[in-house]
């Protein structure tokens, strides 16, 4: 029996890969490349000695930047107002790679790591679902059998020790994370008390604000239909057009002036509350740079349903239902609100700031003479008076209805 097992190398994923293997599976291993700081070789190396008897270790860098960061950037995805949501894009694409190794292997049998605690095993089964309706997922982490024999990390740790698994001492730090070339997220451990603030080394991402430079950087970011599409840094001229590199570059840029830090308690899908510390710098650009752009060139109707429908996306992704019809709906709908969201946005980078300061469209809505405070420009003031008696109409009815049965 061929099963694929999504493999970090960690504790928890080579004690679930043995296990698979003492159970009587044939354990195919799958390494998701999605820019974690990982030697890939060891990695491989780790699987094969405890028992993998074939390891794919694919490079999804690229894909998850053009298919899953940039779409969720461009309807400004933001789960619960703050997180952008690093660790849930990521789920779907690895998922996605996973079922398709796993058709080329002739299997319907994929199993991950993820706790029965969390959102990551439901987006991970979603998208097994929806992508191989005949999947079958083994999850060690709801299993009964397996919940009986690791009760902690201290079973795992005997178990480890017993068939020869090395233990990297760097794992044992007190909280988990989650890494990607997004984001890395903290969660548990010490971080568990959400009024234990977190410790400054705990940061990898991002310098902190009061650790950057002194000097302002400035740069201009292109979009074209709503995806980024050229950075340009002013200060030394640097210009960066391909995707990954682009997304690269504004990790680093972020990263150097402490841009991108969130700590928050956010609500699970399932819903537990969760305190969750993340650094996302790059993307935190993009968010506030794409969102300053449609102040010029979006329509402002288009701008509040689209708006209307942020939360609801947002929900969708960090839920795990990336693929399925009322993400095909939404994801239509940003579709055709960016059609025009073309132009280039100028920021200030500081200590932990990212700030718009200019703007330009090709496809701008914004008329300089209306909007002057000193030209006409076409605008017939006296209309003004119309349009505020009518509208106060209703003002003034509510205001009589107080007054007779419910005086101020
Ligand atoms: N709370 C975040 C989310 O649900 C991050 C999850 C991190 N996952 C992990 N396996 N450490 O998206
Ligand atoms: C896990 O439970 O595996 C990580 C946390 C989460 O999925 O939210």
């Amino acid at each position: 029996k061929k099963i694929v097992l999504a493999y970090s190398g960690g504790l928890d994923t080579s004690v679930i890969l043995k296990w698979l293997t003492q159970k009587g599976f044939d354990v195919i291993a799958y390494v998701a490349d999605v820019g974690q700081k990982d030697d890939f070789e060891k990695v491989r190396e780790k699987a094969l000695k405890t028992g993998a008897s074939k390891v794919y270790v694919e490079d999804l860098r690229e894909e998850l930047v053009t298919d899953y960061i940039f779409p969720a950037l461009r309807g400004n995805a933001l789960y619960e107002g703050r997180y952008l949501l690093g660790t849930a894009l990521a789920r779907p694409l690895i998922a996605k790679r996973q079922v398709q190794i796993a058709e080329r292997e002739g299997t319907n049998l994929l199993a991950h790591g993820a706790t029965g605690k969390g959102n990551d095993q439901v987006r991970f089964e979603f998208a097994f679902y929806a992508l191989h309706p005949d999947a079958v997922v083994i999850s060690p982490w709801k299993d009964p059998e397996f919940l009986f024999e690791f009760k902690g990390r201290t079973d795992m740790l005997k178990y480890a020790e017993k068939f020869g698994i090395p233990v990297t001492a760097s794992k044992s730090k007190p909280y988990s994370e989650d890494e990607n070339i997004m984001h890395i997220s903290h969660e548990a451990g010490i971080l568990e008390d959400p009024d234990n603030s977190p410790p400054e080394e705990m940061f990898s991402h991002t310098l902190s604000p009061q650790k950057a430079p002194d000097v302002e950087t400035i740069i201009e970011i292109e979009f074209k239909d709503g995806f980024p599409v050229s950075v340009v840094n002013l200060n030394d001229g640097t210009v960066k057009k391909k995707p990954l590199e682009l997304f690269l570059y504004l990790n680093e840029l972020a990263g150097k002036n402490g841009i991108g830090r969130v700590d928050m308690v956010e609500n699970r899908f399932i819903g537990i509350k969760s305190r969750g510390v993340y650094e996302t710098p790059g993307a935190t650009i993009l968010w506030a740079a794409h969102r300053d752009l449609e102040g010029i060139a979006m329509d402002k109707e288009v701008m509040y349903l689209r708006d209307m429908m942020i939360p609801k996306f947002s929900e969708l992704i960090y839920n795990g239902f990336w693929f399925s019809p009322e993400m095909d709906f939404i994801m239509a709908a940003i579709e055709k609100s960016q059609e025009k969201i073309d132009g280039t946005v100028r920021l200030s980078l500081y200590k932990g700031n990212v700030q718009p300061i200019g703007r330009k469209s090709p496809t701008s809505l914004y008329n300089e003479d209306l909007s002057s405070m000193d030209i006409e420009g076409g605008f017939n003031a006296v209309d003004s008076l119309g349009f505020i008696n009518i509208n106060a109409i209703r003002l003034k009815a509510h205001n009589l209805l107080l007054r007779n049965h419910d005086p101020y």
